[in-house]
């Protein structure tokens, strides 16, 4: 069952955000695709409802737009842009939203390599975020570890998202939009510190992706079968 509320992907006219943003829109949420531009975010969505068809929910406007007009926030943003966007978005976000943060400290952002992270102050990108929204708004870390051209294409995934949240009913949520990606297993990966090991991957995932050329994804193996199972919805 599709949730009622809508998902705004902010930054979702990258990659990252236009995959996630397909998927959702194919299994029949309603999505926001948000961008600095308004006219850049409906150009998004109208590709994105090509791909998904025509009964797809899916339009597009400015990402502060978007942040008033839905409570499931999905950042999707380079790292070195998370800071500024938020700050400028925090008028925003309604009270009680939740921020779903998917974006990865990669060094590429400054110059360096793509399969290295950055040192983040407050240790991942999604703690940075954690500590940026406005108060009463929770921040779970998602997404990571999910191939932008996988989740773009028209294959079920081969991976498993680890949901690091440190309130329990985002992490149910954030699991329970992770498990409507075919082929995604949603995990509880533990408190949002945890994130840092998330993004960690990511950068490691890359450095194979370029070693072996390749699409990789991570399985976690040996938990009991109820690990795995879809969370309810909250
Ligand atoms: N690519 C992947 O496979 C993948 C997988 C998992 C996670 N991630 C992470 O997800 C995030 C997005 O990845 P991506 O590959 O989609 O990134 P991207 O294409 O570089 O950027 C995504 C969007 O962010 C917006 N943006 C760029 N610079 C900005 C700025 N200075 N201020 C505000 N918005 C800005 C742009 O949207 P507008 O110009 O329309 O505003 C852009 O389309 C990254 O943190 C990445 O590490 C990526």
């Amino acid at each position: 069952m599709p949730d009622s509320r809508p998902i705004a992907v902010l930054g979702g006219t990258g990659p990252a955000g236009t995959g996630l943003a397909l998927q959702w829109a194919r299994a029949g949420e309603t999505v926001i695709i948000g961008s600095r531009d308004g006219q850049r975010a409906q150009a998004a969505a109208e590709t994105i409802k090509r791909k998904a068809g025509s009964q797809a929910r899916i339009s597009g406007m400015e990402n502060s737009s978007a942040c008033a007009a839905a409570e499931i926030l999905v950042l999707t943003v380079p790292f070195e842009s998370q800071a500024a966007l938020l700050k400028q978005l925090k008028p925003a976000i309604r009270a009680g939203s939740i921020l779903i943060d998917a974006t990865v400290a990669l060094a590429a952002g400054v110059g360096g390599r793509a399969s290295r992270t950055l040192g983040v102050w407050q240790g991942s990108s999604a703690q940075q975020a954690a500590e940026l929204v406005p108060k009463g708004v929770s921040v779970a870390a998602a997404f990571h570890n999910l191939s932008a051209e996988l989740l773009n294409g028209d294959e079920a995934l081969d991976c498993d998202v680890l949901v690091c949240s440190d309130d329990p009913i985002t992490t149910q949520l954030t699991r329970s939009l992770a498990a409507k990606i075919p082929g995604v297993r949603a995990i509880d990966g533990g408190k949002l510190e945890n994130a840092r090991i998330l993004e960690q991957i990511t950068a490691l995932l890359i450095g194979l992706n370029i070693r072996h050329k390749g699409h990789t994804g991570i399985r976690i193996t040996g938990l009991p079968p109820e690990a795995y199972a879809p969370a309810s919805k909250s």
